[in-house]
């Protein structure tokens, strides 16, 4: 490809530079062309703009592919855990046993809440969606730590990347547990990540809790599949209320906001809804046509992907773990069943032959989940939970780079042209 790009507005010609990335499509470098021609581009949904740069994780929606700093994402949810993968997205490169060790012993050692930071649940309904807590809980954590918030230095960035990363779990349990009435299970520093979760979750005060290892693994890849996915629309939020100077907390918190959408986190508790509202196969076909009706605003969710015109490939990973996580447990659900004739007929309908859509992340995630035990308010907690690495490796990524500047997007106005005002009186 040329290096160059032309662009004819009427009689004047103006060229901008193509950049080539390590792989992927090239960019046409635009940001002169207001100067040049007066002109904006118009691009709403971002669907042909590149916002960065960033050398973190790439997608090729085409083949299904993801790759985080170049390993694809089955090799790291088949061998590596939620720990090495977060290392891995913020130093870029896989660690040595005794990085890995000394990166697990830190994230360890912040786990807990400061004690006034618990009292904050208790201003919460009972009945509160946990998306909702651990938007206000995060947001809230600026007002703790202020000793890791001044941006511009890197060891205050690396501590509050730290600290978002550990007290996530425990601020997503604390969530679970006030909503079903029971106290809080503080953090067991002896136990991995997702074990120390999983604790803090289903413990009690009253019982020895075991952890069940074929549990533990299966979260831990749940973990792996969601740590980042590019410039989706939760990382952009980020990313933006970042370029302010905003401090990691508050932007982690619009991030979580942001994840909440039924188009993005919240998919995988609309998905299972959705599985569990069809029940039984026979009903399938209905629902594949009310999606395919226009005038209906149903869809197929878990289905379908902004990036991905091929298999998402963490859906491949979470249908594999589906039939483990029921080995282990001795369990199984109808709705599996639902969601494989669901998804073969799909497959097989014009509609979505057509449109390219896909099983995504969210299809199967929910019956895995499920299976565990958590309810469907808490999907999305846990969507956030294992997203906070790829937020904030997207943030310091953002901060660290000198060229950085304030997100501000432009518009085509199409509001009225100046007009005078009008008294009240004479309207
Ligand atoms: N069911 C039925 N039709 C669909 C679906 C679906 N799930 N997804 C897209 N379409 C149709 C859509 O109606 C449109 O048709 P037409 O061209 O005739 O207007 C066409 O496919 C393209 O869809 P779009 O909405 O323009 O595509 P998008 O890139 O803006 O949206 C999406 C991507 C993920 C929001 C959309 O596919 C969707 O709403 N899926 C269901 C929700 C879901 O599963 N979200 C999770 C995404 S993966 C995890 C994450 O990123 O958080």
């Amino acid at each position: 490809m040329s290096d160059s790009a032309s662009l004819k507005i009427g009689d004047k010609e103006s060229g901008y530079p193509i950049r080539s990335g390590t792989i992927g499509p090239d960019v046409i470098d635009i940001r002169k062309l207001y100067a040049e021609t007066g002109c904006f581009t118009y691009d709403p949904g971002f669907t042909s703009t590149a916002s960065c740069d960033s050398a973190l994780t790439y997608i090729d929606g085409d083949e299904g592919v993801l790759l985080h700093r170049g390993y694809p994402i089955g090799e790291l949810a088949e061998d590596s855990s939620f720990m090495e993968v977060s290392y891995l997205l913020l130093n870029g490169e896989l660690p040595s046993k005794d990085e890995l060790d000394s990166f697990t012993y830190t994230i360890s050692r912040h786990t807990m809440l400061h004690e006034q930071l618990m009292q904050f649940y208790r201003g919460f309904r009972r009945d509160a969606h946990p998306m909702a807590i651990m938007c206000g809980v995060v947001g809230a954590l600026s007002a703790f730590y202020h000793d890791s918030t001044d941006i511009a230095d890197p060891e205050h960035r690396k501590i509050s990347s730290h600290r978002l990363i550990a007290k996530m779990p425990t601020i997503a349990a604390a969530a679970y547990k006030y909503s079903v009435g029971q106290p809080f299970v503080y953090p067991d520093n002896s136990l991995s990540y997702t074990g120390n979760f999983l604790k803090m979750t289903f413990g009690v005060p009253a019982e020895k809790y075991e952890v069940n290892p074929v549990v533990e693994r299966a979260l831990d890849r749940i973990f792996i599949l969601h740590a980042d996915h590019e410039q989706n629309a939760s990382t952009s939020t980020v990313r933006l209320a970042g370029s302010s100077g905003a401090n990691p907390f508050a932007c982690i918190a619009a991030g979580i906001a942001c994840l909440w959408g039924p188009a993005h986190g919240g998919a995988n508790e609309a998905a299972l809804n959705m599985l569990r509202e069809i029940g039984t196969p026979d009903k399938i076909p209905h629902y594949i046509e009310r999606a395919k009706d226009k005038n209906d605003p149903f869809r197929l969710m878990g289905f379908g992907h902004r990036v991905y015109k091929n298999y998402d490939p963490r859906a491949t990973v979470m249908q594999k773990t589906v039939r483990e996580v029921f080995d282990a447990l001795k369990v199984s659900d109808p709705v599996f069943e639902v969601a494989l004739q669901l998804e073969e007929m799909a497959l097989n309908d014009p509609y979505f032959i057509e449109k390219k859509l896909f099983p995504n992340v969210d299809f199967y995630s929910g019956v895995i989940l499920s299976a565990i035990g958590f309810p469907t308010t808490m999907f999305t907690a846990l969507f956030a939970l294992a997203r906070t690495v790829g937020w904030v490796a997207q943030w310091n990524e953002m901060i660290s780079d000198p060229g950085q500047k304030i997100g501000r997007p432009r518009q085509l106005y199409t509001g009225p042209t100046q007009r005078p005002y009008v008294e009240i009186g004479k309207r």
